[in-house]
């Protein structure tokens, strides 16, 4: 029997290579697309599909910005909506299942309520806004279908997160200030990446929630972050956000909950394993 092909897209971002290292790739063949194939160009995916002809494309390409600036703002929905709505046409044309990673920005950061999948989104943000519209047309142009929602993406390598912030300034002994009005849950790439892998083989379809258990500000994710690393003594200073007030956003993991598919662990577990993993090398 033929081997599932597998094409994960934005591969070289935090999470895309982290699905490449946690597929099994004995099991699927696994091709992977960064800039290299601007999704953004219909005739660039088009092509790239009719040669490669995947089973199963996993969109991990976007862009995470405010879209404040107005060249920021079009570039935005220029890859995050328009890309995706192009991935899921071309998916469709050949029978592929598309798995697009959302966001928690989906939902207005000013509702302290838990939010699952069968809650109305309604983002306040233009990047939710951009992810949104994303959801929207690939459910419109793909029947097979699944989006995963997740939460402060941390680990991956690519680019700088919040934990390699907080210990780069540990380091350099430069002042640390974190809001403490924000409240989500921190989410490891890796258990991120092991549920999307999980979802590739399952007969899954639709919206799931997939963010670490438990929430905390980021102030205390700051200093959770700094004790893993035996730094207690680096004095962190809890402040209000800037702009646009605090952000609070609750995923709950419904349909993993109802579907019984996968679990995730509690946010400080994941972190603790994170962390263990990179001094190990
Ligand atoms: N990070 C979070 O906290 C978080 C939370 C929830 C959901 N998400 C979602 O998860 C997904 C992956 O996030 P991530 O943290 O892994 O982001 P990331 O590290 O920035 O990875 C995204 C990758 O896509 C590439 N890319 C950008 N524009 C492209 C284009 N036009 N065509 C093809 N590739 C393009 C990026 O290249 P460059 O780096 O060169 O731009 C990057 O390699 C995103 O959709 C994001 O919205 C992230």
């Amino acid at each position: 029997m033929s081997k599932t092909r597998v094409w994960i897209v934005g591969a070289e971002g935090n999470l895309g290579s982290t699905i490449y290292r946690e597929i099994d790739r004995e099991e699927y063949r696994v091709i992977t697309s960064d800039k290299d194939v601007d999704i953004t160009d219909v005739e660039q995916v088009t092509r790239y599909m009719d040669v490669n002809r995947p089973d199963v494309v996993i969109n991990c390409a976007g862009i995470v910005r405010s879209g404040d600036e107005e060249a920021e703002l079009v570039e935005l929905y220029k890859v995050n909506t328009l890309g995706a709505r192009n991935l899921a046409v071309a998916s469709r044309k050949t029978g592929a299942k598309i798995i697009h990673i959302s966001t928690d920005d989906v939902f207005a950061g000013n509702v302290t309520a838990e939010r699952n999948e069968f809650d109305i989104a309604m983002p306040d943000t233009e990047y939710g806004k951009s992810k949104l519209a994303a959801e929207t047309m690939i459910r419109e142009l793909n029947p097979k279908h699944l989006i995963v929602r997740s939460s402060w993406v941390y680990g991956g390598g690519k680019n700088e997160d919040f934990v390699d912030k907080i210990l780069g300034q540990a380091k350099s002994g430069e002042k640390i200030q974190v809001p403490n009005d924000q409240i989500s849950s921190p989410t490891s790439c890796r258990e991120l990446a092991r549920f999307i892998v999980c979802l590739i083989g399952s007969r899954e379809y639709g919206i799931f929630h997939a963010a670490c258990q438990g929430r905390c500000t980021r102030y205390e994710f700051a200093k959770t972050i700094l004790q893993e690393k035996g730094l207690d003594q680096v004095e962190v200073e809890a402040v209000f956000s800037s702009a646009n007030g605090g952000r609070c956003t609750k995923l709950r993991n419904l349909m993993m909950e109802i579907t019984g598919i996968y679990r995730m662990p509690d946010w400080q577990e994941a972190l603790r394993e994170y962390l263990s993993e990179e001094e190990n090398g």
